[in-house]
């Protein structure tokens, strides 16, 4: 029975699952590695919740309901008594692997250690854990408060019985659930990273402007967003990892960074969050 659940990592993903948890009623302990990245995180909750009730998603009522349910703390002790683990840490492999090595000496052994990751191996996750069954991918996408997918990432030695757990605890998110073994980038990274790509290309070739291009898609098909738009909202370092762990696992060039991209994350222009992308934002 999961009650009580610990997040580890609180930026744009750790916060939005922290957020759909708490609003449906689990009791959330968020851990973040210091008290300034904690404060931004639960800033950024409060401001999601918040708009949430401009929107009539949630009332007030409901709103302090949910930010009284997420306990936030630097210290990883704190999640000694929770009943699952989603760790939403960067797409670094051996900081994760760092990660559930210690969550799996901390945490009751029945307790499933989920990874967000985008792109990284499950089954090489669980192998540096004493329980590679009880290791699985839970995968959310961005803004998780809205987006209704979870894609369930199945390791080589992942069990039946906490793949079935996983679906009901994102069901009860409100979410639907796709189930993907576990090759990099699982369903909709496979599908998404190189037409993003492939949409840095075409602007590097200036095949068109950033407005076109956008615009292109957008009006062309339907989407909500163009792929220059998307990329500054996922964030240009997270593209830019996922798509460095697929290329290194598939060595095929569809998910080989462009030039322009790394350039971008190193010039510190990483979308939204960096109020620059491919946009600017105020
Ligand atoms: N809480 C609850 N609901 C909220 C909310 C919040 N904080 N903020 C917005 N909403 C709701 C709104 O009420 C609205 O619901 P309604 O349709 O029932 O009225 C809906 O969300 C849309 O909100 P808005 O009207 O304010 O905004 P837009 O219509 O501009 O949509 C968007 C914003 C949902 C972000 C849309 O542009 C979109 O879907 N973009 C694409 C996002 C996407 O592709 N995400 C996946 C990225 S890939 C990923 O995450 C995987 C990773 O591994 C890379």
């Amino acid at each position: 029975m999961i009650r009580r659940v610990g997040v580890v990592g609180c930026g744009l993903m750790g916060a939005g699952i922290v957020e759909a948890a708490a609003r449906s009623g689990y009791e959330v302990v968020v851990r973040e590695i210091n008290d300034a990245l904690l404060a931004k995180g639960m800033g950024r909750l409060r401001g999601s919740l918040q708009r949430g009730v401009e929107r009539g998603k949630l009332d007030e009522a409901g709103r302090d309901a949910a930010l009284s349910r997420i306990q936030g703390t630097t210290a990883l002790a704190d999640l000694a008594g929770v009943n699952l683990v989603v760790e939403a840490i960067l797409e670094q492999m051996d900081d994760k692997k760092a990660l559930l090595r210690e969550l799996d000496r901390l945490v009751a052994p029945e307790v499933v250690l989920a990874s967000n990751t985008s792109s990284l191996s499950i089954t090489e996750m669980a192998a540096a854990t004493d329980r590679a069954e009880r290791v699985v991918g839970l995968h959310f996408f961005n803004p998780v408060p809205v987006m209704p997918l979870v894609e369930i990432v199945r390791g080589l030695r992942t069990s039946d019985e906490v793949v079935g757990a996983m679906r009901g605890f994102a069901q009860s998110l409100g979410k639907t659930v796709v189930v993907a073994r576990d090759t990099p980038g699982f369903i909709v990274n496979r599908l998404l990273i190189p037409y993003l790509l492939d949409a840095i290309r075409a602007l590097e070739l200036g095949v068109a402007s950033r407005e076109d291009i956008d615009s292109a898609i957008t009006l062309g098909l339907g989407h909500p967003m163009g792929p220059l738009t998307l990329l500054d909202f996922v964030g240009l370092d997270t593209t830019y990892y996922i798509a460095e762990a697929m290329f290194a696992e598939f060595k095929d060039t569809r998910y080989a960074s462009p030039p322009l991209l790394k350039q971008m994350v190193l010039a510190g222009w990483l979308g939204r969050k960096s109020k620059r992308g491919f946009y600017e934002y105020q």
